[in-house]
């Protein structure tokens, strides 16, 4: 079923809190904005904005986020988590676990999550997450968990510079799959994962994005704050800081920054 509606969503959801309100729209300037006002409105943890079009999607960096109708997933979810603002970064290494599992789920493939913020199948990007956060002093007030899914988009009007870096759960296989049951899987995906979250004990959602992550063992260059650091990526720390390795043993954490795969030498 490709048609987005609240019931169609709500029917036989498996959640307790995620979707348990949905606000669903058909076009928005962006679902995270729209969850930041109603947020900032008093709008409930678990609460999601879903758009079948965005006329603003945002990405990450002040990039536009390409988001056609009737094809893909766009969603925001609002959290509430009673966290310290500096805890927040395991949020988004709990979302891309939750997100690659709900795709594989779906779909039979076979993502790859690219630290922090990226999902890619055969290498080129299938979707990304946009997570705003508002605080008091230093406590989390809400996060709103954005997520952007290429599901049924075909790349063929889009320019080549586009298909050579993105691609969609339709271009993979060959056919279109249920965006309803995709988004189901996925809350359901969100709110498991998120209660590991919040037991604090985040081991179970680290060693999932280890298998689910291509980086583990390889050799990285960073850009994190103006500065270049190159190392082996070793895994991820329980605040979610990526943890590289140097040649004289010596260990690094770094907390954001874009990563990019160096070659190895034969
Ligand atoms: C990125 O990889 O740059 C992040 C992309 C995040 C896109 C999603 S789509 C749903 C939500 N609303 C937005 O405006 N952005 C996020």
């Amino acid at each position: 079923m490709n048609t987005l509606s609240p019931r169609s969503i709500k029917a036989n959801l498996k959640t307790r809190t995620i979707g348990k309100k949905i606000h669903l729209f058909g076009q928005l300037d962006s679902t995270n904005s729209e969850a930041y006002r109603i947020a900032l409105g008093g709008a409930e943890e678990g609460e999601v904005v879903v758009a079948d079009h965005q006329l603003r999607g945002k990405g990450r960096l002040g990039r536009p986020w390409l988001s056609p109708p009737g094809v893909n997933l766009y969603v925001s979810i609002i959290l509430r988590p009673p966290i310290a603002a500096r805890n927040a970064s395991l949020i988004t290494i709990m979302a891309a676990v939750a997100t690659a599992k709900a795709m594989k789920g779906i779909s039979g493939l076979q993502p790859r999550i690219k630290w922090p913020n990226d999902l890619l199948i055969n290498n080129k990007k299938v979707a990304g997450l946009l997570n705003e956060m508002k605080c008091t002093e230093d406590k989390v007030e809400f996060v709103i968990l954005g997520i952007g899914i290429n599901v049924n988009m075909t790349l063929t009007t889009v320019s080549e510079e586009i298909r050579s870096i993105a691609t969609s759960l339709r271009e993979e296989l060959g056919y279109d799959i249920s965006r309803v049951e995709l988004l189901k899987t996925l809350l359901q995906e969100v709110e498991g994962e998120y209660r590991t979250f919040l037991t604090g004990e985040p081991e179970p959602i680290l060693r999932q994005w280890e298998q689910f992550s291509q980086m583990v063992g390889k050799l990285v260059e960073m850009r994190s704050f103006h500065e270049v650091i190159r190392g082996r990526v070793k895994g991820i720390d329980s605040d979610g800081s990526l943890l590289l390795s140097n040649p004289d043993g010596s260990e690094r954490r770094v907390i954001a920054g874009d990563v990019s795969q160096l070659e190895e030498l034969p």
